[in-house]
């Protein structure tokens, strides 16, 4: 190989993809490998890093792999599930148990150059459910982990043989809220692997116009332009490579967008010079009426994206362009959620990854010359292209919109014999001085790279932001079958909650549009939409204390690639004016503000 390289073998975590991108970082080549691959193979690399995983290593999943792996005279770094398999290898125990989401203070045990420049105790970010109970003898317990907000001690969160060159860590340094964490990847690639930096980012412009002009030869591709920063960036990166003229734009307006949306988005690609093939669709009545009764996330997530997809179509025979390639402005996350890697589990299938999708990429029939990036390259990308910084740094909004917004339910399925205040929810409102109460309502989550689908828990009572964030952190990691935490904006804690049935209606997508523009607005006003990653507005339909049909839910949160998130602090003076305008609002119940990180919630709530 020309330059030193990083294997990164892919057990299917949710982060794999995202450790090469951040090796890349730092101009180092990284691949991504299969545990299949001919060992041999391995040889050549400086050094490798094993993923996370969607499996238990202690139920003996995924055990199949060739373990002369660790024969090899290549140091070896393992990340959650590769850092348990290399304790067991080695002569250590796994066990299931020990579980930790969020973030955590790691605590290390003596200077080490896997930490060189680090401070003695480090914030990092946790997702499992197995841990390391135990270490062969040639091991030694590098740090351990205390959660966040004072929470249990955690042994062997990192561990390490100097001997054999074997190191791991239990928590993620790959993703953004281990602050530290691209300095301990730099340890391991500079002071243990050896590596030399000099890999350098090719330009990625030039590399991806002359791969879309290869791929689209001479003909042309219809784009499914939302006017969000992807779908924007794509466009004007295939527009580059093919000319306006080889270049049709489709907005479709599904029903599900926010207030006067796609008026703004069509004006926005007008300015940005591609009116020329420049079309529009009101598809409302159709997407609605394909929505009509459906309650399952997953199932409105399918419909929504097959909706597209027949819009799409329907359109390019309109305009007898249907040989066209259908042009997409998918990114990675995009595809690994929707379980797009040989072992990822399926979080959520996003709308551009429905079945109908992935049969026409399988035919080769759809150009998406983003599906490498994260969200934070795409905006670097876009900025590079000229796109104004508005647009680049614009919130991220979801393909299926407001339609995964819109909780529904039957207002009966968790109601039987649901337990609202179990034992361990009553112990920790004691010990934390917040009134908490489980939601007979569900919400998609991930926890330990597997989607969850579970309750949310409701805080309330006279706390400070700290209480109610200490609070939902014992409830996320303690509390068995929750997956979210949410603040009960009021004084009192409600005296009576009801789940209500409630599917997919014009009326709800109104009351929700009316209240999502509040929010914006609000934070326009009070100078913090930059300084938030993004800011849904969820409606839930559960009735409070007997008023209203629709609870508010506010989820500010702080990412920079949507594969983790922290709950984002609002100020009192903005939350006092979420709840002047909100409350009013014919048909509103309540307000929350959701205090979740990603895992174990997901930034959506469907
Ligand atoms: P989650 O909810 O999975 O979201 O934590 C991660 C990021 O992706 C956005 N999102 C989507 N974007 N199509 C999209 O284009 C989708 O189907 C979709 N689902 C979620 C979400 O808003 C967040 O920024």
């Amino acid at each position: 190989m020309k330059h030193d390289a990083i294997a990164v073998i892919d057990f299917g975590g949710q982060y794999a993809h995202l450790i090469a991108t951040k090796v890349r970082r730092q101009n180092v080549l990284a691949k991504i490998c299969q545990p299949e691959d001919p060992i041999e193979q391995f040889e050549a690399y400086k050094g490798i890093i094993i993923s996370g995983s969607p499996a238990l290593g202690s139920r003996g999943e995924e055990s199949a792999y060739d373990k002369s792996i660790f024969s090899l005279d290549v140091p070896i770094l393992g990340i959650c599930f590769g850092h348990q398999e290399i304790a067991r290898h080695y002569g250590g125990d796994i066990v299931y148990g020990g579980r930790e989401w969020g973030r955590a203070e790691l605590h290390l045990a003596r200077p080490h150059p896997l930490f060189k420049g680090l401070e003695k105790v480090e914030q990092v970010w946790m997702s499992h459910f197995d841990s390391v109970a135990a270490l062969g003898p040639d091991f030694e317990e590098l740090g351990f982990s205390i959660q966040s907000n004072g929470g249990k001690r955690h042994g062997n969160a990192a561990i390490g043989s100097d001997k054999h060159r074997r190191y791991g860590f239990q928590f993620h340094p790959e993703v953004d809220d281990t602050v530290h964490g691209d300095q301990i990847l730099a340890n391991f690639l500079f002071e243990i692997a050896g590596c030399r930096p000099t890999w350098t980012m090719h330009q990625y412009v030039d590399e991806q116009v002359a791969a879309i002009r290869q791929k689209v030869g001479p003909g042309s591709v219809f784009l499914l332009a939302s006017g969000g920063v992807d779908s924007t960036v794509a466009a004007k990166l295939i527009g580059q490579a093919l000319g306006p003229d080889r270049l049709h734009l489709l907005h479709i307006d599904n029903g599900l967008m926010r207030k006067d949306e796609s008026k703004t988005v069509m004006d926005r690609f007008r300015a940005m010079g591609l009116e020329k093939n420049l079309h529009f669709v009101d598809a409302s009545e159709i997407f609605l009426d394909n929505l009509k009764g459906i309650v399952e996330p997953e199932k409105k997530r399918e419909i929504i994206g097959n909706t597209f997809v027949h819009v799409f179509q329907k359109e390019a025979v309109r305009l007898g362009i249907e040989d066209h390639l259908l042009g997409q402005g998918t990114i990675y996350p995009d595809t690994i959620e929707t379980g797009g890697t040989k072992r990822a589990d399926t979080i959520k299938t996003h709308h551009n990854r429905v079945p109908l999708i992935e049969k026409m990429i399988a035919a080769g029939k759809v150009i998406e010359p983003l599906s490498d990036l994260y969200k934070v390259e795409v905006r670097e990308l876009g900025e590079q292209l000229g796109i104004d910084r508005d647009v680049c740094w614009r919130h991220p909004f979801p393909g299926p919109g407001l339609g995964i917004r819109l909780l529904c339910a039957t207002g009966q399925a968790d109601m039987g014999d649901f337990n609202p205040f179990p034992a361990a929810l009553r112990e920790i409102s004691a010990r934390c001085g917040v009134q908490a109460q489980v939601l007979p309502i569900r919400s998609v989550g991930v926890k330990a790279d597997v989607r969850s689908y579970e309750h949310p828990v409701l805080l309330s009572g006279t706390g400070t932001w700290q209480q109610f964030v200490a609070g939902a952190s014992a409830v996320l990691s303690e509390v068995s079958g929750v997956n979210r935490c949410i603040y009960y904006v009021g004084s009192e804690p409600p005296k009576e909650v009801r789940a209500l049935g409630a599917t997919v209606t014009e009326e709800r997508l109104d009351l929700l549009r009316e209240v999502d523009f509040i929010v914006m607005q609000g934070l326009k006003t009070a100078g913090l939409y930059d300084r938030i990653w993004q800011c849904p507005t969820v409606l839930v339909p559960m009735e409070i204390n007997g008023t209203g049909r629709e609870l508010a839910i506010v989820r500010p949160i702080h990412s920079e690639r949507a594969m983790t998130a922290a709950a984002a602090e609002l100020p009192k003076s903005l939350i006092k004016v979420f709840q002047t305008q909100i409350l009013p609002l014919p048909g509103i119940s309540g307000l929350a503000i959701d205090l979740t990180s990603k895992p174990p919630g997901t930034i959506e709530w469907e």
